[in-house]
């Protein structure tokens, strides 16, 4: 099944318990929580507190998106507060092979994101070893920005390459993911589609989780009634 992860970057952060549970009430699979320090990418975000209290008001899966320098430093934190996975950036980290096992080590799963410009040929040593593929398709940073079309191609070209080493390892699609796109991007070899502003500014959660499981309907293992 194709997987909805609202983005919290996006939600209304005086109510942030409430809406992590309209979140899970409107049947979306995970809570993608984007960790920013200024420095990897132009803003500031959240840290390990929040994700321990996200973690306290939730059983979703807590996916949790570090664009952040020397993420070695904070990893032990963010599996105490609760995350589910950790993923770091590729342009992020000198010893990705260290990283990578050092987050697998603590009994999280482990993913690694490439920015829309980044070659997927970053993965070609490091693939069988990860729990999810992130591909940015804005640059990191900031939500409410437009998806970058060339990264249609990027997904299936990964799609493809994994299918012919026999590899199932998820892939994440994250930035500028709507209701209009989202059969697209799926179609193209998506297997979690983060949702930030189009999901939060949505009036009813709810509706919006159906009209995008609706649009889904008839990709690879979507219901198809
Ligand atoms: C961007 C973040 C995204 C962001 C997506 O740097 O990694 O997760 O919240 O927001 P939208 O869906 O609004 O592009
Ligand atoms: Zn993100």
């Amino acid at each position: 099944m194709i997987k909805i992860a609202p983005s919290v970057l996006s939600a209304d952060f005086m109510r942030l318990g409430a809406e992590i549970e309209a979140v899970k009430a409107s049947g979306a699979d995970m809570l993608h929580l984007d960790v920013m320090d200024g420095h990897f990418v132009p803003n500031l975000t959240i840290g390990p507190a929040i994700v321990g209290a996200a973690r306290k008001v939730t059983t979703l899966a807590l996916d949790v998106h570090l664009m952040i320098e020397r993420p070695d430093d904070f990893i032990k934190d963010f599996v105490k507060a609760g995350a589910d996975y950790i993923t770091v950036h590729a342009e992020a980290v000198v010893h990705l092979h260290r990283t990578v096992h050092l987050i697998k080590e603590y009994g999280v799963k482990a993913g690694v994101s490439l920015n829309p410009a980044t070659p997927l040929c970053m993965l070609d040593n490091i693939l069988p070893d990860l729990d999810m593929v992130l591909l940015m398709s804005v640059n990191p940073g900031f939500g409410g920005q437009q998806f970058i079309p060339f990264v249609l191609d990027k997904i299936k070209a990964l799609k493809g390459a994994m299918e012919k080493e026999g590899l199932a390892i998820p892939i994440e699609v994250d930035g500028g993911v709507k209701s209009d796109n989202a059969r697209e991007i799926a179609l193209a070899g998506a297997d979690i589609l983060v949702m930030g502003s189009a999901f939060f500014n949505a009036g009813n959660y709810n509706d919006l989780m159906k009209s995008i499981r609706e649009s889904l309907r008839g990709v690879r293992g979507e219901d198809q009634e």
